[in-house]
């Protein structure tokens, strides 16, 4: 389950950060309980991921407004509100059924459908004028939107998150999920988020899911791509309905060839189902190999356009019709190195305690002393001896203990 839905606020108090846009929204709904709306419509604006969305659902939950949610952009939109409204407005007031209220709530209001003829807005105003139902507009940009539906709106503006207000809700994510993460790591994708809860959640739960204890490292190792990154890159190709859009997936991502190739490579077999169709794809996957050797070694980099596509539209079109939703691993090359680079570092530290309590290199630790030590630390009183006087950390125990 993604996170972003399962942490979603189911109430305007959880909504983190936007203290004023939910004071401003709770009024409002109060104004239109006593049949008196300070303004018939409010619009929410703000930079992505902030909980404007969140916001209206959250709203209508504890309201118990029936929610209709609906994009502007669709061109069937403005009929289908028209329609509600209409109906609406013959059988009551603004006061009667307060509680039966239907909450309409339209999306992407700077990008409606007739904006070029401003047709689409004209129909807005309209019925923003005759709604008896609350009516909320969501946009990116407040300047978007004609001035005279912005009169017709009271204003919410939402703000992009501080990193510490985000560190604070993927530590209760994380805490209700029961992984370990440093709070280092929180930070770093909390600063790369830029304000974005949205993308901080998706963020964390990526990694999460390829790391189960989560340190600043590993983070920074898998450093995510603003636009999108390497799990959407394998979810879009193996998933896509036609080959034009395993194409463009592999555009929108910003990595390089040889590295989607490795992602790519590591994770076919976890999702494709049918061997012969597996077959196929790693055939594909061959020739676009071939073709990265040869755009390399002879300098043709046009060649790379027939890798490019061959291992994201090859694939999608050789995939099959099974194929499940599988868990994604970065290349085992990379997760080889991290292991082993881990694994050198704890073997170092631990290596300097010893020879600075024995009085000796470090270099003859390694030769003469590790060896031995999985031996050693099998009894436990000298592996609890060695932890005190060599005054250890969890990481450093850890390592020893693997050792056996
Ligand atoms: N202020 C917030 N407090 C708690 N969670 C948040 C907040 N903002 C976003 N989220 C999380 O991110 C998810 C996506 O947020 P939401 O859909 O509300 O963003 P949005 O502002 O509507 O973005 P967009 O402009 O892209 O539509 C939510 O379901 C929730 O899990
Ligand atoms: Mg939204």
């Amino acid at each position: 389950m993604l996170w972003t839905e399962k942490y979603a606020p189911k109430r305007l108090s959880e909504l983190v950060g936007q203290d004023a846009a939910v004071q401003t929204m709770r009024k409002w709904v109060e104004s239109w309980k006593k049949g008196k709306p300070s303004k018939k419509s409010l619009l929410l604006y703000g930079p992505p991921g902030t909980g404007k969305t969140a916001a209206t659902r959250a709203l209508a939950n504890e309201t118990g407004w029936q929610l209709i949610e609906m994009n502007a952009s669709d061109k069937r939109t403005m009929s289908a509100l028209r329609k509600i409204i209409g109906e609406a407005s013959k059988t009551g007031t603004l006061l009667e059924g307060v509680q039966g209220k239907k909450l309409l709530v339209l999306d992407e209001a700077d990008n409606i459908h007739g904006r070029a003829d401003h047709g689409g807005y004209q129909a807005l105003k309209e019925i923003i004028g005759t709604t008896t139902n609350p009516v909320i507009l969501i946009a990116n940009d407040r300047y978007s939107i004609p001035a005279e539906i912005q009169a017709q709106c009271e204003l919410v503006n939402f703000r992009r998150l501080r990193p510490d207000q985000i560190v604070k809700h993927l530590e209760h994510i994380a805490k209700n999920e029961k992984i370990k993460v440093d709070r280092k790591a929180l930070e770093i994708i909390a600063r790369r988020s830029d304000g974005d809860m949205r993308s901080a959640i998706e963020d964390f739960q990526t990694h999460a899911l390829v790391f189960p204890r989560l340190t600043a490292e590993q983070v920074l190792l898998f450093k995510r791509e603003r636009e999108k990154n390497v799990f959407d890159l394998l979810r879009g190709i193996l998933f896509a309905s036609s080959a034009d859009v395993a194409r463009s997936v592999l555009w929108s991502v910003d990595i390089a060839p040889d590295e989607a190739m490795a992602w790519i490579v590591e994770n076919v077999p976890k999702a494709i189902r049918d061997p012969k169709a597996l077959a196929a794809v790693y055939n594909t996957l061959s020739r676009a190999d071939i073709f990265y050797r040869r755009a390399n070694e002879r300098q043709i980099y046009r060649l790379w356009s027939y890798m490019s596509d061959l291992m994201s539209a090859g694939v999608a079109v050789k995939k099959g019709s099974e194929v499940k939703a599988a868990k994604f691993e970065p290349p085992s090359y990379l997760k080889r190195y991290y292991q082993t680079a881990k694994t050198r570092r704890m073997l170092n530290s631990v290596a300097r305690k010893i020879a600075m309590a024995c009085h000796t290199s470090t270099h003859r630790v390694k030769q003469d002393m590790i060896p031995l030590l999985p031996i050693l630390i099998q009894n436990k009183k000298l592996l609890e001896n060695l932890t005190a006087n060599l005054e250890l950390s969890e990481e450093e125990i850890n390592f020893l203990s693997s050792l056996r």
